[in-house]
């Protein structure tokens, strides 16, 4: 039923799909649930669905993945096409102007075929209309004419899998929501699992690294494996220029100081959001639009991609009345408190 086939990308696909997508970064990628990393319940709910779904020769269920960037939701979405040996089409909710944009991908899917789109919560609302009866009985709905003339025409798709990917799951909405069988959020990975992908990629890129130098550069990815992939390459090239290219603890720091990457992996942009709230707004609560007015920055990016790690390390807080920077943001940007704050 499933015959494996090469990934289809047309035009549209490449629209809005985020640009880390160097073929060597590419390569790093784990093809094979055996080979992933962390995430392990993840992974465990996917052999099973996965399983189950080949045992009954059925497409798999629609499954939603949500969380911060950079966490593997587009990579597992290619491994779970090389599991069900199907093809797979990628898009993203940007990219889908027109209902017929997305007609024209879901007439093209074959028998088990996966469809992932990521940054699903920007789907317009009109294109996510066509998705609720293709995901619930496999078929579109054509309306020709309008007013009095107009005639619907119900046109069967073949059954596929439906792969979302959203960075914000509070954005989508509930018809949406219901209509998938499996929702996993990624969370952060732990140090320990950031030193095994560290050096998986590096023995796939041919570096050399020793444990200090793994265990660095995993306490400066920020969580995210894809941070440690494109440090790793950084890291490199100053091992290559400013060593014997064998990468330790010293290599990481020095090369990652440079990059503007400091100790606890936050970046020249993490560093900016905690100086805004605390020298502008005396520490907070702020709202987010007052931070990003202030930083010339969009808060979608800030909310998507700078909050999450900042929260999760516990630099900021969110109360209900905005953000506040913690005493461990203060400590470790060594600014002093006004008395009285904490
Ligand atoms: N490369 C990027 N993410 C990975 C993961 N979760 N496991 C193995 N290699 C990876």
């Amino acid at each position: 039923m499933l015959t494996p086939g090469p990934e289809k990308q047309g035009v549209l696909a490449k629209v809005g799909l985020p640009e880390d997508q160097e073929p060597e970064l590419l390569s790093l990628r784990p093809e094979l649930l055996k080979e992933y990393i962390g995430q392990a319940e993840v992974v465990e709910t996917l052999k099973i669905a996965i399983q189950a779904a080949k045992q009954r020769r059925e497409p798999l269920d629609h499954i939603l993945f949500h969380g911060p960037p950079g966490l593997g939701k587009t990579t597992l979405a290619h491994i779970i096409a090389n599991e069900m040996q199907s093809s797979l089409t990628v898009t993203s909710g940007p990219a889908l102007e027109k209902g017929g944009d997305l007609i024209g991908i879901l007439t093209h899917l074959g028998e088990g075929d996966v469809l992932f789109v990521d940054e699903i919560h920007r789907t317009p609302k009109t294109v996510e209309e066509f998705l609720y009866p293709a995901m619930e009985d496999f078929a579109v709905d054509f309306v020709f004419d309008k007013g009095i003339h107009a005639r619907s025409h119900r046109f069967n798709l073949q059954r596929f899998s439906l792969v979302g990917a959203t960075t914000r799951v509070g954005l989508l909405s509930a018809p949406l929501r219901d209509r998938f069988g499996i929702f996993r959020s990624l969370d952060f990975y732990s140090e320990n699992d950031l030193v095994k992908i560290a050096k998986r990629s590096a023995s796939l890129l041919g570096v050399r690294m020793d444990d200090g130098g793994a265990r660095e550069l995993s306490r400066r990815s920020r969580g995210t494996p894809r941070i440690i992939n494109r440090l790793l390459k950084r890291v490199r090239d100053y091992a290559e220029v400013k060593g014997d290219g064998c990468i330790d603890r010293k290599v990481v720091d020095a090369a990652l100081t440079l990059e503007g990457v400091d100790g606890k992996g936050l970046t020249d942009l993490d560093r900016r959001y905690l100086k805004t709230i605390i020298e502008f707004y005396n520490g907070g609560p702020v709202g987010i639009e007052a931070i990003s007015a202030t930083l010339q920055e969009e808060s979608d990016t800030l909310v998507d991609v700078v909050e999450p790690y900042l929260l999760k390390t516990g630099f900021v807080l969110r109360t209900s009345a905005g953000r506040k920077a913690s005493a461990a943001a203060y400590r470790h940007l060594k600014m002093p408190r006004q008395a009285g704050l904490f």
